[in-house]
């Protein structure tokens, strides 16, 4: 199968975003606009994890700019976060879409197990160089590519779990889940425990993991701790 090759030599962040560029892992690219790479603070101690980019990300070259990235940047702020402190990317940085409409209309289509899998080493390689200390995957598709298939959101949500990557690991809705409730009362609802989930992920990025707290002495920089 073929699949993304980060170059060895891509050791910062905007070499990994310059080669990401000219990805030909998968099919994607052929029908995407550009790659849309993450994006934030590059020490940022959390990494906030979408599925991949939508229409307008796919022309902006921007991750979470369209309508899911104003709620996401709402949330944040709401729960004490300024987006500016994160790093956002997507599990997928090529978009996947179908027409409709005859043709006028772009519409998100889920990827595939095997289109994230080849995107996976950018993924990867990505995180090894952010070095955050907490993960938040919005949405199934993230989940399942961190936490594995058998996650459930709804069952995951709300609590730190471990990830094979050894971050802690948080479990949330995707923000466009939000944005298709039509009913106010209950969009209003899952905002709200949108917000709490990430408000929980704030506060265990603010704290070193328990294996960690006893050994690391307070002056001990949080990268130096890996
Ligand atoms: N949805 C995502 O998962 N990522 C984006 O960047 C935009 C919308």
């Amino acid at each position: 199968m073929p699949t993304a090759m980060p170059p060895e030599g891509a050791t910062t962040l905007d070499a990994l975003r310059r080669a990401a560029a000219t990805c030909t892992g998968c099919d994607l690219y052929k029908r995407a606009t550009q790659t849309v790479f993450g994006e934030g603070n590059s020490r940022a101690s959390i990494m906030l994890i979408g599925e991949q980019p939508g229409h307008e990300e796919d022309l902006a070259g921007r991750p979470f700019v369209g309508p899911a990235g104003r709620l996401l940047d709402k949330a944040l702020a709401q729960a004490g976060l300024d987006s500016r402190q994160v790093y956002v990317t997507n599990i997928v940085k090529h978009f996947k879409w179908k027409s409709q409409e005859g043709g006028k209309r772009r519409i998100h289509e889920k990827p595939g197990r095997s289109e994230v899998e080849a995107c996976r080493p950018w993924f990867d390689k990505e995180l090894w160089l952010v070095q955050p200390e907490v993960l938040v995957c919005l949405g199934a598709t993230a989940a399942a590519a961190i936490l594995g298939p058998a996650v459930r959101v709804g069952t995951a949500r709300g609590r730190a779990l471990p990830s094979p990557q050894g971050i802690r690991t948080f479990v949330t809705v995707h923000p466009s889940a939000i944005l298709r409730i039509p009913d106010d009362a209950e969009r209003t609802a899952a905002m709200r425990r949108f917000v709490a989930d990430l408000r929980r992920a704030i506060r265990a990025a603010r704290r070193p993991p328990r294996a960690t707290r006893a050994r690391r002495s307070p002056a001990t920089p949080r990268r130096a701790a890996r």
